[in-house]
């Protein structure tokens, strides 16, 4: 464990460091010079600056280059090459980002007279799915720029420009400048710059070389103040690192004893504002003199009293968003009576909120229409931006659910390429496009078979292949009730196995599905009145209990079959579809009995687990059944080749829902709570059902499967142990697990206990409630219980709360589950509750929740009985 620590240690050391090294050499800044002729150098360095501009021909597919006519402002390089969109209604940018990480990103606009007809254009701008702004160039004839600090929501963030009228949009640079994590932070939205300004009587705004971001703040003075200046360092090594430049100067009012006042105006009183003021005392002073002031916005308390610290910066920021009465704002800066000077201000940003609400298709949705669209080499003008939203941009051909401006990520319901000139086989990666219900593939090119994969998605109830050249027979999964399929017009395809007859009209399978139902129907009845005993097990396999049943055996199916690896490779159809990656190897989809479908993983030959993991989890899932653990449908042992088939999850882990990846769900509270039920109900079963008792060892978010009706399941047994006597300790020498969720009790004494689960449940709990990272390396509280218990202390209990999650939870519910969870990670294990306790705290959770009111406007924090100790450090050691 010594060794263990130290690794950890080399690790968080390196981190910081990698971090420190990227801060200083900006590693992801994106900067466009958008239209650069194909003759200039690209990249090539901005004059006057450290800034490296490219051109933008890699990340965007149409529009035409031009270059300004006139320039009566004076504009650089790279500001004066254009790219123009004659063609298309909308036209984006594609760029990779990290997401989840903050952005400034700004975009120029400049007209310049390009194509000498004097026409300014208007246009709208979008980031994804969502209006940003009009850009309306026939007021701002002078060009404009737009900036805003933004979270992607994905890898790949779309910058469109779409037509509103006859003119043709334009765009002169683009640039995206990575943030730090701590800075900027909003409640909701992002921010929409307003302005940023830094108090001095200069002239000359300050940007790169001396902002480490970028940003750009420009000189502002007013008459009633008076200029203090230092020609001494400034420190600017805080969250925000305004430059030092910005800081060397401040404004006081010349009259002392006045305030400082800034006002500012805007149309809409209902925008909402984030201020940062950064302040540091330049001034020298003597023993006897102080400057201490308050703030005051919009006449109310804002912040102080305020003693600026001596040559080091010191920021304010607001953590809930500011509304002004009227649209009138006004930020005062008023000395306290025990202050001999006037107050000082060296530089101020405002921000207003912009709402980004539509959410991006579903991401898994994007890829395989993309995945599609290269596999047809089709180059369509439309398909460019979020496939789905906005509605009235929606790709040709397309068709989603979800476009109305919710939260839910829109999904493909309809493909229509019929008549598009498709040559080739039928796409392997339609059948990633999980929610769709037509397809017509009508009067293509299309050659080779008809694939099975088309009968196995779920909801696709119209397919049309008519007018094709296909061939080979009409797969068995086709044949279902409920699915209209046509295929007339493709000579080769024969309908029937003989292939006697050549097709001659449109087949209506529903008949033929409907015969081999009937087949079906009578096997198993035959099954019934022959094999007696095998009935049960047929029905209990079909018959599943309720979502929150208790300890309730299922699946009670005794015909986990052993599988050779030729079977393997057959099911899974070579290994075609990957679900997911383990410390055991990967997983794969597969096929068993023609239609069920499963969940393959695969034991690769270089995986961390072995062999004997392999062995537990085969001993173990043969052993247990329960509905809230996930069944073993059967395995393969065969040589080396080692392979475990289970039910198949359609709705994959937790973990993956929580960080919105693969463009997943995100879980509402109610939800979460019946998965947590879950999870515990399946505990429980291994700590009080099974003889001898089992301790999981390996609870995480990842180890939490979802059903289609997110009945939440344990997977991953491999390194589960039965111990002999309940509660009763064993020791163990090798520590397993996963950092951040290995009880700490364990972690030393290496005794392991039911009790160290109920740890990792709390952990997974607070996940679930949080959405924080289990070991956060980058800030000071890393472990998510210090992070908790920091955030509670400090009182803010929304703030605790997954964002994700809006206003939709009670109070109550979140608070009692934020009890449970705190006191199952406690670092004593004697202190933690049993599973069964922890089954009835979460159901009367669930009352709660259920019981209509919903409280969500926050309690006051000293009504919780809820204290944390942050000075426990659960990490591994
Ligand atoms: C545009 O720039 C010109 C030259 O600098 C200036 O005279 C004019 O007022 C500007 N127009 C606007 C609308 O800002
Ligand atoms: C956008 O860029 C990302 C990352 O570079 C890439 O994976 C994706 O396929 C691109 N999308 C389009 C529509 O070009
Ligand atoms: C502070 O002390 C200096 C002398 O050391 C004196 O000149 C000055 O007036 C004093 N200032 C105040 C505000 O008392
Ligand atoms: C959208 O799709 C979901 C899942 O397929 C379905 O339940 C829902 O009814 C659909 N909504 C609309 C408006 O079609
Ligand atoms: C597909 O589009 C064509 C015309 O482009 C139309 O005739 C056909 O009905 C559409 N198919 C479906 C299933 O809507
Ligand atoms: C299929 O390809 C042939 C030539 O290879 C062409 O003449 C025919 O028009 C194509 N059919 C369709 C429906 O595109
Ligand atoms: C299938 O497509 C063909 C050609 O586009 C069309 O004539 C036929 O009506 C379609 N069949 C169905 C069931 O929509
Ligand atoms: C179907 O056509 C493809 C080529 O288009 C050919 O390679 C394949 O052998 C054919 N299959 C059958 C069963 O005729």
């Amino acid at each position: 464990m010594e060794s263990c620590f130290w690794l950890l240690l080399v690790l968080i050391t390196l981190a910081i460091i990698i971090h420190i090294v990227q801060a200083q050499d900006q590693k992801g800044f994106i900067s466009l010079d958008c239209g650069l002729p194909d003759d200039q150098m690209s990249p090539y360095k901005m004059k006057g600056t450290e800034l490296w501009f490219s051109s933008d021909k890699e990340f965007i597919q149409s529009g035409k280059t031009g270059r300004v006519r006139e320039n009566p402002n004076g504009y650089a390089e790279p500001y004066l090459t254009m790219r123009y969109f004659p063609e298309g209604r909308r036209n984006c940018y594609n760029l990779s980002v990290d997401k989840g990480r903050k952005y400034l990103i700004k975009a120029y606009f400049l007209y310049g007279n390009y194509d000498g007809l004097y026409t300014n254009p208007v246009f709208d701008l979008y980031l994804g799915p969502n209006l940003w702004d009009t850009i309306d160039l026939e007021t701002l004839v002078n060009g404009t720029a737009e900036e805003i600090l933004h979270i992607p929501t994905s890898n790949s963030l779309q910058i469109c420009l779409v037509k509103t009228g006859n003119t043709s949009p334009v765009i002169t640079a683009l640039e995206l400048r990575p943030m730090g994590k701590k800075s900027y932070i909003t409640k909701s939205g992002s921010l929409d710059f307003f302005f940023r300004r830094y108090h001095s009587d200069s002239r000359v705004p300050l940007r790169r070389r001396t902002d480490v971001y970028d940003r750009r703040w420009y000189p502002f003075f007013m008459r009633e103040w008076t200029q203090i200046y230092t020609d001494l360092e400034v420190s600017n090594s805080n969250d925000y690192v305004p430059p030092q430049g910005a800081l060397k100067s401040a404004a006081t009012p010349t009259n002392t004893r006045d305030p400082l006042t800034i006002k500012w105006s805007s149309a809409n009183p209902s925008d909402q504002y984030y201020l940062y003021a950064h302040f540091a005392e330049i001034q020298d002073l003597q023993a006897n003199e102080t400057r201490e002031f308050n703030i005051l916005l919009n006449g109310q308390h804002y912040s102080g009293p305020v003693i600026p610290k001596k040559l080091d910066v010191t920021t304010i920021d607001n953590v809930n968003p500011k509304t002004c009465q009227g649209g009138e704002c006004s930020f005062q800066l008023i000395r306290t009576k025990r202050s001999t000077l006037p107050p000082l201000l060296n530089a101020f940003e405002v921000y207003k909120v912009i709402r980004f609400p539509q959410s991006e298709t579903d991401e898994n949705d994007v890829d395989a229409i993309k995945d599609i669209a290269s596999s047809y080499g089709l180059s369509k003008i439309t398909w460019q931006g979020d496939p789905c939203v906005p509605q009235q941009l929606m790709w040709d051909g397309l068709n989603c659910n979800n476009t109305d401006m919710s939260s839910t990520p829109p999904r493909i319901t309809s493909l229509n390429l019929s008549s598009s000139g498709l040559t080739g086989t039928i796409a392997a990666a339609i059948q990633s496009l999980t929610k769709l219900e037509k397809l017509d593939l009508s009067n293509n090119n299309l050659t080779g078979v008809v694939p099975e994969f088309l009968g196995n998605m779920e909801s696709l109830s119209v397919i049309n292949l008519s007018g094709n050249n296909l061939n080979g027979s009409i797969p068995q999964a086709l044949h279902k009730k409920g699915l209209e399929l046509s295929v007339d017009g493709n000579p080769m395809l024969c309908l029937s196995d003989s292939c006697k007859e050549a097709p001659k009209k449109k087949v209506l399978v529903p008949i033929v599905a409907s015969a081999a139902f009937a087949a079906i129907v009578i096997v198993v009845l035959i099954c019934f009145l022959v094999f007696g005993k095998k009935k049960k097990t047929i029905l209990q396999g079909l018959d599943l209990p309720p979502r929150t049943s208790t300890v309730e055996v299922t699946f009670a199916n005794k015909n986990r079959r052993r599988y050779t690896y030729s079977e393997v490779i057959q099911m899974t159809n070579n290994f075609q579809r990957v679900l997911g990656k383990g410390g055991f190897g990967m997983v794969y989809h597969g096929t068993v009995n023609g239609s069920e479908q499963v969940a393959v993983k695969v034991l690769s030959k270089s995986s961390t687990q072995g062999y004997k993991e392999f062995k537990t989890e085969v001993d173990l899932l043969l052993r247990v059944h329960h509905t809230n653990l996930v069944s073993l449908v059967g395995y393969c042992y065969e040589g080396d080749q080692l392979a475990l088939i289970y039910e198949f999850l359609p709705n994959g882990d937790l973990k993956h829902h929580l960080s919105g990846k693969g463009g997943r769900s995100i879980i509402n509270w109610s939800t979460r709570l019946l998965i947590a039920l879950d999870a515990s109900l399946g505990l429980e079963y291994l700590h009080v059902g099974c003889k001898p008792p089992m301790v999981h060892r390996d609870i995480k978010t990842a180890n939490l499967l979802l059903d289609e009706n997110f009945k939440a399941k344990l997977a991953d047994f491999g390194l589960s142990r039965s111990f002999q006597g309940g509660g009763e300790a064993q020791n163990s020498t090798v520590i397993a697990g996963t950092p951040g969720y290995v009880d700490p009790e364990y972690n030393h004494s290496g005794r392991l206990a039911e009790k160290s689960d109920v740890y990792s449940f709390g952990i997974v709990l607070l996940e679930m409630i949080t959405n924080q990272p289990v070991i956060n390396q980058t800030t000071e509280n890393s472990h998510i219980t210090q992070w908790v218990g920091f955030m509670v202390n400090r009182g803010d209990i929304i703030d605790i709360m997954d964002p994700n999650l809006g206003n939709d939870y009670d109070v109550n519910s979140v608070w009692r589950a934020l009890e449970l969870a705190m006191s199952c990670a406690n670092p004593v294990s004697s202190k933690r509750p049993s599973m069964s306790k922890v089954i009835q705290e979460l159901k009367e959770c669930i009352v709660c929740e259920n019981s209509g009111i919903h409280n969500n406007r926050g309690l006051e924090p000293q009504e919780m009985n809820v204290s944390f100790d942050t000075t426990v450090v659960p990490i591994a050691r």
